[in-house]
């Protein structure tokens, strides 16, 4: 079930708590990572990502909005519902300039079991019509990793072909890989969803490919993913957030609180989208 306060949260980004040292992750690690965990050939052909593209979620431990870097490991319950989304490096992308709209899917290419995919990929959301966010100084920065630009959508686009489905994998049907991908929406989806060009509703066996070209997509400009390890703490998985990341630059160290103290949070966030058209 899905309440609209997590549509909003979908949408924009909401209040963080604090966070626990940020750091970034170069894009050639995140490459890297997806080759290491195997997802990069066997999932995905090919990953070539020019943004560093994250997501934000709440530590089951502290309640503190984290950085999911490529390969964390994740409870159910932190995999839930992601805070926020963000990218570095945006200047890399070709041809995305501020207007630029994206989308997003997050999935599971080991549905119902690691070791019998049969459901596999397992599409968990996709929405499109998120812009990178603008308020009246400039670019939104995330509220997790001060150097990111937050991406969000505004209430009036956002219509997921896809609502967020939170993950919810079977205890012991092994380490589920669950993949967030960022891409460059074609301009014909500005006006209209993904099934006018005949999209299917189904989630299950979501060929990659074929919907690629089906929406004219180019290949994916960033990727993360985390894990949820079924077999452990009685099918509910373990958290590991990855804030020392190897080869990972030290960006930010803590949240802006002044942020927080001014009320500067998804309100901001919406009137600047607006402000862009
Ligand atoms: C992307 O941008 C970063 C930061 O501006 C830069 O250091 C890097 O060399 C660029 N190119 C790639 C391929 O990451
Ligand atoms: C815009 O957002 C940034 C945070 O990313 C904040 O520091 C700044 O004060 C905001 N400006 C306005 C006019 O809301
Ligand atoms: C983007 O927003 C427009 C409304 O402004 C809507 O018609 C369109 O379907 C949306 N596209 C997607 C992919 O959500
Ligand atoms: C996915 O679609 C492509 C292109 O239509 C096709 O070649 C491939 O066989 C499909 N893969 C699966 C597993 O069905």
């Amino acid at each position: 079930m899905f309440s609209s306060l997590s549509l909003a949260a979908l949408a924009l980004a909401s209040v963080a708590v604090a966070n626990d040292n940020a750091v970034s992750v170069s894009t050639l690690d995140f490459k890297n990572r997806f080759v290491d965990s195997g997802i990069v050939p066997n999932v995905i052909a090919a990953l070539d990502p020019s943004v560093s593209f994250y997501a934000g979620y709440r530590a089951a431990a502290d309640g503190h909005s984290e950085l999911l870097v490529p390969g964390s490991s994740l409870t159910l319950s932190e995999a839930s519902l992601p805070i926020e989304f963000s990218v570095e490096n945006l200047q890399n992308a070709t041809a995305v300039t501020q207007q630029t709209r994206f989308l997003i899917y997050l999935l599971d290419c080991d549905a119902p079991a690691r070791n019998n995919p049969t459901q596999g990929n397992l599409r968990h959301y996709l929405a499109g019509n998120y812009t990178v966010a603008v308020n009246g100084s400039g670019i939104v920065s995330s509220e997790i990793l001060r150097g990111a630009q937050r991406l969000t959508v505004a209430p009036n686009r956002f219509f997921p072909f896809t609502p967020f489905t939170a993950p919810n994998p079977q205890p012991n049907t092994g380490v589920h890989r669950f993949i967030y991908a960022l891409y460059t929406q074609p301009s014909r989806f500005d006006t209209a969803g993904f099934e006018s060009v005949g999209m299917e509703a189904a989630t299950q066996n979501w060929n990659l490919s074929r919907w690629r070209t089906q929406l004219g997509l180019g290949p994916a400009i960033g990727a993360t993913f985390f894990t949820i390890d079924t077999d452990a703490n009685g099918g509910q998985g373990t958290s590991s957030n990855g804030t020392s990341v190897p080869g990972g630059t030290n960006a930010a160290a803590g949240m802006s609180a002044s942020l927080l103290a001014t009320g500067l949070t998804a309100a901001a966030a919406v009137l600047g989208v607006m402000t862009l058209f």
